[in-house]
């Protein structure tokens, strides 16, 4: 009852006084009102646990008192002190959401008694409000999951389905731009328009493309292929691919490899991807001059693989949504928002954590911690992975 906060409210001066200290005694100091006026400018000001409310008062009588309370404090539980012959005021309270209430004269102990029971009522009225409210943030969240989820599966599908007419509509425009610019073509009507008009074709076809390659990030559950990868040999490759692009904004890329690091099985054309993106990202975000930092390493027989970079940094109201689907704070020329969708979708499948820290105007680091073994199809058992293993040395070379 140590931090029980409590509202003595009784016209009788003398009454409430020497209750009040009697409380106190107990360790429990209440606040005092004479009137109810000031019984509910007090709640305005502080909250209260438990309110002992005289029902009997001049002005604003203790049921008009207890219906404000219930109203505006719903959490407030309130014991009623009704006269000796006059219960029947302590029924219409509870009937009006009282705790319970009590006749004068009072027996003491009994109020403490009393007072200590209202007590536990709010304290497990609010522990189920805050389960309750978890819960609905778990629910929340379990749907965003799931609709991420089939929204991934969805989006996966359609990209490659886009892909085929996005080649057609690329191969006819380019088509179309050898014709216009063979030599019977040269005194061709409006020729530079049409021609304004094809490499607008051949830009959006890009930016689709780019789309669609980011969503096919999300291959099929089967489609994944597990080999044994060099996962320092993998980081190179990815260095290699975004290479000219670091090296013309002057940043430098370096890998720090733990030595014997070996080698994990998993999917590489995904992990591929995965450093990419982080890469471009960091590319992005990182200053002429800047640095970033590929760290692979051990721990607890998982393995860490860090990209960092000591760019602009994400601002800390962004970090929530820089996973979500098309959130990108870049043009709509440059970024898809896929990116780190797509990376999130790939390492989940293929077992793994994805974090990120990241510091406005210092830079960024996300972390992938992934096992050295991960089983994508759940029900591959001992039998089938045989074969499965012997076939290792036929996709080896596209770890290379
Ligand atoms: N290394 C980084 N440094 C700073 N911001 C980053 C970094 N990586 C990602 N971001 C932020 O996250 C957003 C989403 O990234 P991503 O999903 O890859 O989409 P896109 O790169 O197409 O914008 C980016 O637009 C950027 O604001
Ligand atoms: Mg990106």
């Amino acid at each position: 009852m140590k931090d029980i906060r409590l509202l003595l409210v009784d016209d009788e001066d003398n009454f409430r006084q020497t209750l009040a200290k009697r409380l106190a005694k107990k360790g429990i100091p209440p606040e005092q009102a004479e009137n109810g006026e000031k019984a509910l400018s007090i709640l305005e000001k502080k909250e209260m646990d438990v309110v002992v409310l005289d029902v009997k008062m001049p002005g604003m009588d203790g049921i008009e008192v207890l219906r404000h309370i219930k109203k505006k404090h719903p959490g407030t539980e309130v014991i009623f002190l009704t006269g000796h012959a006059a219960t029947q005021d302590g029924v219409d309270g509870i009937k009006r959401g009282a705790f319970d209430y009590l006749s004068k004269p009072i027996e003491f102990e009994h109020l403490l008694s009393k007072i200590k029971q209202a007590y536990d009522k709010v304290v497990r009225e609010e522990e189920k409000l805050r389960e309750a409210e978890f819960r609905k943030k778990m629910r929340q969240q379990m749907a965003t999951t799931e609709k991420l989820a089939s929204l991934g599966t969805l989006a996966a599908g359609v990209a490659h389905e886009i892909n085929n007419p996005l080649a057609i509509i690329n191969e006819s425009a380019g088509w179309l731009k050898l014709i216009i610019n063979r030599e019977e073509m040269a005194q061709m009507p409006r020729k530079q328009d049409f021609e304004m008009a094809l490499n607008k074709i051949e830009t959006g076809v890009d930016r689709a493309k780019r789309i669609t390659h980011q969503l096919l990030g999300f291959a099929k559950k089967d489609d994944s292929v597990l080999v044994e990868i060099n996962l320092g040999d993998l980081a190179d490759e990815a260095v290699q691919l975004v290479h000219r692009e670091a090296t013309n904004k002057d940043i430098e890329i370096v890998q720090e490899t733990q030595p014997d690091i070996g080698t994990i099985w998993s999917d590489p054309y995904q992990l591929r991807q995965v450093l990419i993106n982080l890469l471009n990202n960091a590319i992005h975000a990182t200053g002429s001059g800047g640095r970033i930092t590929i760290i692979i390493e051990a721990l607890n027989g998982e393995i860490n693989l860090t990209v960092q970079d000591n760019g602009q940094g994400i601002p800390k109201e962004n970090l929530d949504k820089i996973f979500e689907p098309f959130f990108s704070t870049k043009s709509p020329g440059k970024g898809t928002g896929l990116g780190l969708f797509v990376t999130r979708g790939i390492v989940e499948k293929l077992c793994g954590t994805i974090k990120v820290e990241s510091r406005l105007g210092h830079g960024t680091r996300f972390c992938i911690r992934l096992p050295r073994y991960c089983e994508i199809k759940e029900d591959l058992d001992q039998d089938e992975r045989i074969p499965f293993l012997d076939n290792i040395a036929k996709h080896k070379g596209s770890t290379q």
